[in-house]
Order: C-alpha cells, then structure tokens, then sequence
C-alpha cells in the first residue's frame, strides 16, 4: 500500500474582479484533478514551470489548504475526513521544510526554541528530555550544541536550513515535503543539504515529495519524477526513464538546459 493515494485532487481558486468589468470572476485550477501515489520511503520530485501549482499540491497534502474536491489517503486513512483531533495526531508524521524556515518564524527565538516548540506543542515531555532531544536532533542536521543560545540570524544560509529541517524532523515524521529547500541556497551548500536530506531519510526511513527546479537535484535524490503543467500531472515515473526518454516538453526542455554536475 502506497503511504500517499492522492486521487483527482483538485484545488480552484478564485480570482478577483475580471479586469474586463461585467464583475465576472475567473478561477485558477492550481491543482487540477491530480491522481498520484507517493511509496513509503521514496522520493518523488516534482518539477514544473513556475505557476505550474507544485507548492499548492504539496499544501494539499499536508492540508495546510483545503482542496475544492478530490481524496487523499495517509497511510491508507482517509486524511481530509480527519477531524480537529485525528488530523492533530496525522499532522506529526507529516511536515514541510521551505525555501527560507525563517521568513516566518520570530526572529526573536533562540535555535533551542525554534526547534522545541513542536515538541512542546505535541508532547508531554519532561524539561530535560525536551533538551537531550533537541541535542539530538541538532547532532543529526550536522550542528553543534553551541548552537542552543543563538538567533537565527547569526547562521548562514545553509545553516538556517538545516535548523529548519532539525524543527521539521522533531516529531519523527514519516512524510516531508521539501519545497525547494536548496533553491536559496549556493550550489556547494546545496549539495550539502541534498546529501544531509539523503542520509536522513537512510537513517529514519523518511518519505519526501521534493518540490526542486534544479535537475541535478532531482536525478541525484529522486527515485521518480513527477512533472505538473498548469495544474496537470503531464508524465511521471521512474527518475531514469523521465531523464531519459522524456515525453513532456516541458521535461525536455529542462533537461536541455541542464549543465552536467556532480553533487558529491
Ligand atoms: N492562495 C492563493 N490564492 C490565489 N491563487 C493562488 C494561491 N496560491 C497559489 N495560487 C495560484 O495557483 C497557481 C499555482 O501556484 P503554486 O504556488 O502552487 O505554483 P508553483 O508551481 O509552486 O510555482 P513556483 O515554482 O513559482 O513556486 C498560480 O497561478 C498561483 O498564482
Ligand atoms: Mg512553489
């Protein structure tokens, strides 16, 4: 059994007053009738132009937003008939890292904080485990507990990130959307998160859906490929055989404006 059934997932929203006047409203079908599985323990990329709706489906899935119609299966329950109560428990095993962890985030609150707060949100934990835990969960992104005492804006970039996926991590997830987690980042450090996440999910059998514009990412993380166009899954399957023989044009051209790297 797939850990994700996603089935005609559909999201339309509204636009405002037509610049046409009459007060007739367009829509946008952001995520149009999406039907995906997503396996336990893979990865599956998602790429697509800008627009294409990959941020708005991987919301969906968390249901950070709600979709207009369509079903979504967690590990074989059905997530959007959840209640308040059985989707606060669901929301453990599934979050999201972003592009930039601390655009929204106060940047008042010390690294120990940022990292604690889901822990004191979902669990009844003592003080002390709290803090051995949130030692762990920095020794397994690759920082040091110096890091505890300090603010966020005294990180790097790819620092940033990693404090971001040691929040995302801290709650023993099964399922994280990464929604372009490197695109803000330098290549080198880039790479860097790319293996972290890789060896993340080696060592705590995660599941990602990995939102990335950038090709080399994906053929390095992914195990297959998802392509969206204007809310459409157009082609999807193993990273080999989209890489290969890709069918979208939109895949073809991607791949052609690709130069050849090596993520070491
Ligand atoms: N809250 C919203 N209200 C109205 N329209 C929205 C909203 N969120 C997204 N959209 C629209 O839905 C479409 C898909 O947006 P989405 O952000 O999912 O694309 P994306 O593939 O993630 O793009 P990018 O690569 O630029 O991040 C776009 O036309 C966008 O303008
Ligand atoms: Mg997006």
């Amino acid at each position: 059994m797939p850990l994700l059934e996603i089935r005609s997932l559909t999201k339309v929203f509204p636009l405002g007053e037509s610049i046409f006047g009459g007060g007739a409203k367009g829509e946008v079908r952001a995520v149009d009738d999406v039907s995906l599985d997503i396996q336990a323990g893979e990865t599956l990329g998602l790429v697509g132009e800008s627009g294409s709706g990959k941020s708005t489906l991987g919301r969906l899935l968390l249901r950070l937003i709600e979709p207009t119609s369509g079903n979504i299966r967690f590990d074989g329950r059905d997530l959007l008939a959840a209640d308040h109560g059985a989707m606060r428990r669901l929301r453990r095993d599934m979050q999201i890292i972003f592009q930039d962890p601390f655009g929204s985030l106060d940047p008042r609150m010390r690294v120990e904080d940022v990292i604690s707060e889901p822990l004191i949100i979902h669990e009844r934990m003592s003080a002390t485990a709290r803090r051995v835990r949130v030692a762990e969960l920095l020794r397994a992104v690759g920082l040091d507990e110096s890091a505890l005492r300090r603010f966020p804006h005294e990180f790097s970039g790819g620092q940033r990130q990693r404090i971001g996926i040691a929040r995302a991590l801290a709650l023993k997830p099964r399922f994280i959307v990464a929604d372009e987690p490197v695109s803000a980042l330098d290549v080198s450090v880039g790479a860097q998160i790319v293996n972290l996440l890789a060896q993340l999910q080696r060592e705590f059998g995660l599941t990602y859906l990995f939102i990335s514009h950038s090709m080399p990412v994906i053929r390095y993380l992914a195990t297959r490929i998802a392509v969206m166009y204007r809310g459409k899954i157009v082609e999807v399957g193993p990273t080999e055989q989209i890489t290969s023989t890709p069918s979208h044009p939109y895949t073809k051209s991607l791949l052609a404006a690709t130069p050849e790297m090596e993520i070491a």
